[in-house]
């Protein structure tokens, strides 16, 4: 995996465990009632002045630090150390009533408005300077502050002022194009303005794009998506480069690695971390909530280079932010923050401390519920404080996984771009069900970037990878010339990095390697339903295929190109490439795994594991071993493994039970069986 600073820049001998806390929504006295409740739980640590610059500098370059001071002094005194905020995330009203310049605006051209929170342009001059006068103050006030053990720079960058069109935006887009392009003729060429009349003689006629009467350039749309995840993580690197004057204590932001926000190219931000953390809360929208944590924690694992990861924020229950907001069953905390640990992570935090009474989040849960310490779940929160703590030497431990899957939110933004043969065809789903197939199967994947060396796996999984570039379908084929299998999932390599197609028939940047050629595609209707000769379904996609080198392994029955192949496999080198030329069924996808995991000698998966039943394992170089076992079922799951197991405390002779929606953790004996 590509090597990123990890966490082992961030010295601890725990799991950390905490929330962010905003004891600015509470008078003092609750302060030192939440202290000792924090102590009661077992909370390591605590993320302030996430949203403190209101507070902080009431009035500009008014200063007031006296209540940042005494929570500092408080959490120290008793022990919680501190993630310390810069407290960029929400400019103050007061300068965006001054500067309304600084506010974003839409693609339609309507400026927003304060009074939410993170109503600032991302590349806003105005706004950079103020904040960077505020992180200058933060930084240098508590740099030596004995509770300050990580820095937090903003809060969730992105999360609602990702894209702006204002001037000052296009100003600096057209600036950050002229760095990529050099030349107008280059910047013209790589756009394709030819069509359509888009041709520019002159840089500022460049704008964001804007709404346009027809579907905008692809292109542009492709570079806006580049340059904004660029200046927030100009942002990020601004803040963090000023702390660095002042202090060595390591620097992070919170990631977004989720599906419903897919603004910004983390492969670019995680190299500038000293630790890679992700928010994650369950998505009830989805098919599989529990199947999207396990993939968006595989990929953050990914993030880090392999190295754990922290779990900056998740939820204790509901949230408030989604149609319904389903509380979590008994057990499923634990069961929850277990499955990040599983797969990585070296901390469990919540948004946030002690549930708030007034303001938007007010029905989101929290550590510390409205019903106080007396609710089931006040119980819950200090079981899971005592098992983290309990698993102290899981820190600093590795995932081990034999199948890696390419993610790359490049492809994802071009492949859900305007204009596709089929807008039922979404990056994320097949990711998602390439994913899900293997973790049903109870294989653990790596998720890893176009750049990873994918040197050491033994299948590599390529879904829907629309748009990629020669150098990444290089290292797709010579990971099989090496004898390793490798899936690609249809309308992958279709274009280039710069969304040109590849001509001379598709998958054009797999042609090759998969021993195919397809002429035309046929996208089905949102209810069509294909019969395969193997006596699954499909749906989505087929395609007019001719075989250059590949054998069929299953065929299309009915739909508009009966008898089109719809699964090859193509020999080649010591290995062999495997092509889905449709969105299988969960069965046929099942099916593929289990064929795959045969060819590919994949480790056996112990009897009792798959099918919701997890079993992921974290090893360290010294031979300690943890068999995290994840029950996603309503059923006992009993799974084959000896040692100690750490939640209950009692030894296993053969055989670990775990109750429905539980988990457990089995500290190995003598290693991973
Ligand atoms: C994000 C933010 C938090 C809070 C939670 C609610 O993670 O960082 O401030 O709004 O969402 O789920």
């Amino acid at each position: 995996m590509r090597a990123s600073p990890g966490s082992e820049s961030f010295a601890s001998s725990a799991i950390v465990f905490g929330a962010d806390y905003n004891p600015e929504q509470w008078p003092r006295q609750t302060w030192s009632e939440d202290v000792l409740l924090m102590q009661q739980a077992g909370v390591t640590m605590v993320a302030v002045n996430i949203f403190g610059w209101a507070r902080l500098e009431p009035r500009p370059g008014e200063y007031r630090f006296d209540d940042l001071d005494a929570v500092l002094d408080l959490l120290h005194e008793h022990g919680i150390a501190v993630n310390l905020g810069t407290g960029t995330a929400t400019p103050p009203p007061w300068l965006t009533t001054r500067h309304p310049e600084v506010l974003p605006v839409t693609a339609d051209g309507a400026r927003l408005s304060h009074g939410g929170r993170q109503a600032w342009c991302p590349s806003s001059p105005v706004y950079r300077e103020h904040a960077l006068r505020l992180v200058d103050q933060v930084a240098r006030r508590y740099a030596d502050h004995p509770a300050v053990q990580l820095w937090h720079v903003s809060n969730e960058l992105g999360c609602h002022n990702a894209l702006c069109y204002c001037d000052v935006s296009a100003e600096r887009f057209r600036e950050w194009l002229g760095e990529r392009y050099g030349t107008l003729d280059e910047l013209n060429r790589v756009w394709g303005t030819s069509f359509w009349s888009q041709g520019y003689g002159a840089w500022e006629e460049i704008l964001p794009p804007r709404n346009t009467p027809a579907t905008a350039n692809p292109g542009q749309q492709l570079d806006f998506r580049r340059f904004s995840s660029d200046e927030l993580l100009d942002q990020y690197r601004a803040e963090r480069d000023l702390i660095r004057t002042v202090s060595d204590t390591p620097v992070t932001t919170n990631f977004m690695v989720t599906a419903h926000i897919q603004t910004q190219d983390y492969w670019r931000w995680a190299p500038e971390m000293d630790l890679i953390a992700n928010d994650h809360y369950l998505d009830h929208r989805l098919p599989d909530p529990h199947a999207e944590q396990a993939f968006a924690a595989d990929l953050t694992r990914g993030l880090a280079g392999g190295r754990p990861w922290f779990l900056m924020e998740s939820a204790t229950s509901a949230v408030n932010w989604q149609p319904h907001n389903v509380a979590k069953r008994s057990g499923e905390l634990l069961r929850d923050s277990l499955a990040a640990v599983a797969r990585g992570a070296d901390a469990v935090s919540f948004f946030q401390w002690r549930a708030s009474v007034f303001g938007s989040e007010k029905f989101h849960s929290a550590m510390l519920p409205h019903s106080g310490t007396q609710s089931p779940q006040w119980a819950e929160v200090c079981e899971l404080g005592r098992v983290l703590g309990d698993l102290g030497d899981v820190v600093g431990t590795t995932v081990d996984a034999q199948v890696a899957l390419l993610f790359d939110w490049e492809a994802w933004w071009a492949c859900d771009l305007d204009s596709r043969p089929s807008s039922d065809v979404r990056y994320l789903d097949e990711v998602h069900a390439m994913h899900r197939a293997f973790r049903a199967a109870g294989v653990t994947v790596d998720v890893v970037g176009p750049d990873t060396d994918l040197d050491g796996y033994r299948v590599v999984v390529v879904p829907t990878l629309y748009a990629c570039s020669d150098a990444t379908a290089g290292r797709v084929s010579a990971f099989v010339e090496g004898g390793g299998h490798a899936v690609v999932t249809y309308f992958s390599g279709i274009a280039d990095e710069n969304d040109h197609v590849r001509a001379g028939g598709y998958p054009g940047a797999f042609r090759d390697l998969l021993g195919v050629a397809v002429d035309t595609f046929h996208p089905l209707g949102t209810d069509s339903v294909l019969t395969l000769d193997d006596g699954r379904t499909a749906s989505r996609w087929v395609e007019d295929m001719r075989l250059t080198g590949a054998e069929v392994l299953v065929r299309a029955v009915d739909g508009p190109v009966p008898g089109a192949p719809v699964l090859t496999r193509h020999d080649r080198g010591a290995g062999a490439a495997w092509y889905v030329a449709t969105a299988l069924d969960d069965d046929g996808r099942r099916a593929l795994v289990a064929r795959l995991a045969d060819e590919a000698e994949l480790d056996p998966v112990p009897p009792g594991v798959g099918d919701g039943i997890e079993l992921v394992r974290r090893t360290g170089a010294d031979g300690r071993s943890y068999a995290f076992v994840l029950n996603g079922t309503d059923g006992v799951a009993r799974v084959a493994l000896r040692g100690r197991e750490v939640v209950t405390g009692e030894a296993v002779d053969g055989v670990v039970e775990v109750p429905a929606w539980g988990a457990r953790v089995v500290r190995e004996a003598g290693g991973a069986s």
